[in-house]
């Protein structure tokens, strides 16, 4: 989850309020991550010191970060769900849905809320000041480990802020939540962490079904994300066909790198990241020269990517002020991507891209 500056937003909202929360939503849709103060080195000499440390705690903060990268996901997500909303609004039943399915550390979730900040954001143009107060447009909530249906109306609840003592009801609390969402014109239902429903267990199936009462109750747009939830059944059976019918499947894969087209475009990804920086001696095109590098340590996968490049250059702050090859060495990618690195030329088409063909 991204850090936040202590000086955003007013008192109300809670410190470090999750992303399933309606408060911490907000605090996600409002937030714009910039590129911090970065003065020209002879004014940076002028300085006192004192400031030039909090500049370096600056920078080092928005390297932690990063701003997001718009890619061939998040594009595709982004039409997808933005069409699917407008053809859903005067639907009363059977409304199209969004999967977004692929492998860990390939983007899904940040694909998936973007589409809702870019959502929310829309609808807080349409209806400025009071009359957009009390909307909440977009709901976020994550599939828990091992959950019940009434675990799963517990996280709806939880967004809203609805508190239910353990006694309650999986009715009441279904219908609180339908209440608020139809108050508060809901209009899209972001589902993460879908492949924790497993619907070969009775207790999954049901979670599948609650899942499913809520979308035909909710006038809403839904859209899951999950790890390759086509080839863990989701699919599959009477349950899964009426699930399919209804959905587009979105694929995020690695990027791939065979030919000479994807190779450009991976270029190109770490060109965008290379012109977020804001290092004092980074030679512009430096990071690029090291592509092929950077595919062998990542295998593609946009999540090691951002984690290498972020963790070098919060590295080079105050120190080189540069990435070079010796300081990405010393950064650790995750071990998903580690997997890949023997391979010297990695699979053009993955696993994923293969179940969804
Ligand atoms: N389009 C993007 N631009 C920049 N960074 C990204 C992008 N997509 C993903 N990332 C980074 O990759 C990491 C993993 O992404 P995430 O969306 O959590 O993947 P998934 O949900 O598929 O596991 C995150 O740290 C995120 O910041
Ligand atoms: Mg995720």
């Amino acid at each position: 989850m991204t850090r936040q500056p202590p000086e955003l937003d007013s008192d109300e909202l809670v410190p470090d309020a999750p992303l399933t929360t309606k408060e911490g939503w907000r605090r996600f849709v409002d937030h714009q991550p910039g590129p911090p103060d970065t003065p020209d080195a002879a004014a940076l000499l002028a300085l006192p010191a004192r400031r030039r440390a909090d500049l370096d705690d600056a920078r080092r903060d928005y390297h932690g970060e990063l701003p997001m990268v718009s890619t061939p996901t998040i594009r595709q997500v982004l039409t997808t769900g933005r069409l699917l909303i407008q053809l859903n609004r005067r639907q009363i039943s059977a409304r199209r849905g969004l999967i977004l399915s692929g492998a860990s550390g390939t983007g899904k979730t940040t694909a998936l809320t973007q589409l809702g900040r870019t959502h929310d954001r829309a609808v807080r143009k349409r209806h400025p000041g009071q009359a957009g107060r009390h909307r909440l447009p977009v709901v976020y909530v994550t599939v828990p480990p091992a959950a019940t249906p009434r675990m799963l109306a517990v996280e709806f609840a939880r967004f809203f802020g609805l508190d239910f003592g353990r006694r309650a009801n999986l009715p009441d609390i279904v219908n609180a939540v339908c209440s608020v969402a139809a108050r508060t014109h809901v209009e899209l239902v972001l589902v993460d962490e879908l492949h924790n429903l497993d619907l070969t267990t009775r207790s999954g199936a049901e979670v599948s079904d609650q899942l499913k009462y809520f979308a035909e109750r909710l006038p809403a747009t839904f859209a899951y994300a999950g790890i390759e939830v086509e080839v863990q059944g989701l699919f599959a059976g009477v349950r899964g066909r009426q699930i399919a019918g209804r959905f587009t499947l979105v694929n995020s894969a690695a990027f791939p790198y065979g030919t000479d087209e994807q190779r450009t475009d991976w270029r190109s990804l770490v060109a965008t990241m290379e012109s977020m920086l804001r290092l004092h001696k980074h030679e512009p095109g430096t990071l690029v020269e090291q592509a092929d590098y950077l595919y062998q340590r990542t295998g593609g996968m946009i999540g090691s990517l951002s984690q290498l490049i972020r963790g070098a250059a919060v590295l080079a702050v105050g120190e080189d002020e540069q990435i070079t090859r010796d300081l990405l060495d010393l950064v650790p990618v995750d071990y998903a991507a580690t997997r890949t690195t023997p391979q010297r030329r990695p699979r053009t088409i993955t696993a994923s891209n293969e179940a969804s063909a």
